[in-house]
């Protein structure tokens, strides 16, 4: 069968790559794709919300099923089109995808259905917004409703900055339409963790989970990013979790979507806050995780072709869904600049060198005019490797890690540290706040917050 892949980071190579491994998958083919999906298929010149360029695509190309990475083209309605074009998809529908993007639509959800998340009060107008924040006991957090790339959550240890932040969304209209609503929550402290399950709006696959590091530094310092890395499964995971996490989020979620008239199928992503109050849904994800994806799919052991053609078929449940034991450490290389400005085009070298035991997902590169790679983007590569442990799985990353290099390269060197059991490495003292710190009731300090 053929297969189109919608996207073009590491974490579509990573699915390229694990559907080569599938005995059932013929021709790839990848929109837009970059230098490492190019080795791996067919790069189409298409962006991932082109719905129009994307169904002919799918159909000229034959695709037996199209799998869609990224939110914005779920969010625009990409399973609706090919559905109604009769084109076999994977993801959730466009009502469905709201879960993600649209916060005050997954919180209200929560809110009906008895689902754990932080107490929150959405507002359309920014005067009521503030009113409520001038009373309000700090730290709290306000929230962009739709989508922002990221950027669309303040955690805030004062009301100025709180204040500062709805006007930011909501008058001055930094976000857009995404601003336009502003969720204003309680602050959750606790270990973060990352959850995903397959379903087919009925059935669940077992849960894997990962954390990742969104802060630009080492010791989380630093700007927020798309994520500078990430290791699976969590050094504290364990089966108590995984069925709280399943029992009082992931199957009341899908139950509840099913519900009320929106069937969820895809990937569901929660991310979770684990408090001494129990666990807390922060926020869902219609789709699988960057930088996760390309440490869980390396754990993956059920041929992937076939767990995504049982979860778009409804037959879930004859799927047995297997994840190894194995912990797998993933680094990103960025370039220098990012998540500001930098720049493109810049050779990458060394990959040949990078030993088997590593294996390295591209994510802003193109192939460059003498067949290396130069880079494309902010997030340039994801390094991973497969381990018995963390800390094996961490020193085989970070050696495939030591054979790349471009001019101005950036990296975080302690991904999976504190959970492999290396030192801690110093807080800056520069550094801003940590999401979720909160020292002054008493909770758990900065060595307990994240799962960093
Ligand atoms: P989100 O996009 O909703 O996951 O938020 C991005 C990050 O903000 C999360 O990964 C958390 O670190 C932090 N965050 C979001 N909501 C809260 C909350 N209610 N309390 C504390 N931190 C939060
Ligand atoms: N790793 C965060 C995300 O994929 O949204």
């Amino acid at each position: 069968m053929n297969v189109l892949i919608v996207g073009n980071g590491a974490r579509e190579h990573a699915i390229a790559w694990k559907l080569r491994q599938s005995r059932g998958v013929g021709e790839l083919f990848i929109a837009p794709g970059n230098a490492g999906t190019a080795a791996l298929g067919a790069n189409i010149a298409c962006s991932a919300t082109d719905l129009d360029g994307l169904v002919r695509a799918a159909r000229e190309h034959k695709a037996g099923l199209t799998v869609v990475g990224p939110e914005t083209p779920l969010a625009a309605g990409i399973v609706d089109r090919f559905r109604t074009e009769d084109l076999p998809v994977f993801g959730p529908t466009k009502a469905a995808a709201r879960l993600e993007y649209s916060k005050a639509f997954a919180k209200e959800l929560m809110q009906r259905h008895g689902i754990p998340t932080a107490k929150t009060r959405v507002f359309t107008n920014p005067d009521e917004a503030k009113r409520y924040v001038a009373s309000a006991s700090v730290p709290l957090v306000v929230k962009v409703d739709g989508l922002a790339a990221g950027k669309g959550v303040t955690v805030c240890t004062t009301r100025e900055q709180a204040t500062e932040a709805i006007a930011e969304a909501m008058e001055t209209k930094a976000f857009g339409a995404a601003g336009e609503r502003v969720l204003v929550e309680e602050c959750l402290v606790g270990r973060e963790v990352s959850v995903f399950a397959f379903t087919d709006g009925r059935h669940l696959s077992p849960l894997v989970a990962a954390c990742d590091y969104k802060r630009l530094l080492d010791g989380d310092a630093g700007p927020n990013t798309g994520g500078m890395g990430s290791y699976s499964p969590p050094e504290f995971w364990d089966e108590r979790l995984a069925s709280q996490a399943m029992d009082l989020v992931m199957r009341p979620t899908v139950s509840a979507m099913a519900h009320e008239g929106n069937p969820y199928t895809g990937v569901l992503y929660a991310g979770l806050m684990l408090t001494t109050d129990g666990l807390k849904v922060l926020e869902f994800n219609c789709r699988l995780g960057d930088p996760e994806t390309q440490v869980l799919l390396p754990r993956l052991q059920t041929d992937l072709l076939e767990l995504l053609l049982a979860t778009v078929s409804g037959r879930l449940d004859q799927c047995a869904v297997r994840w190894t034991a194995e912990a797998c450490v993933g680094v990103v290389l960025a370039s220098g600049g990012y998540p500001g400005e930098y720049r493109r085009g810049v050779r990458i070298q060394g990959l040949e060198s990078v030993p088997e035991s590593a294996v390295v997902f591209h994510a802003g590169t193109k192939p460059g005019s003498g067949g290396a790679p130069v880079t494309d983007g902010g997030r340039v590569m994801t390094v991973c490797a497969l381990g018995a442990s963390l800390a094996e799985a961490r020193k085989k990353a970070y050696e495939g890690v030591a054979r790349i290099q471009f001019d101005d390269m950036h990296y975080r060197r302690d991904i999976a540290a504190v959970a492999a059991g290396a030192p801690r490495t110093p807080r800056r003292m520069d550094e801003s706040p940590r999401f979720g710190e909160n020292k002054a009731q008493g909770v758990p300090g900065p060595d307990r917050t994240r799962c960093a």
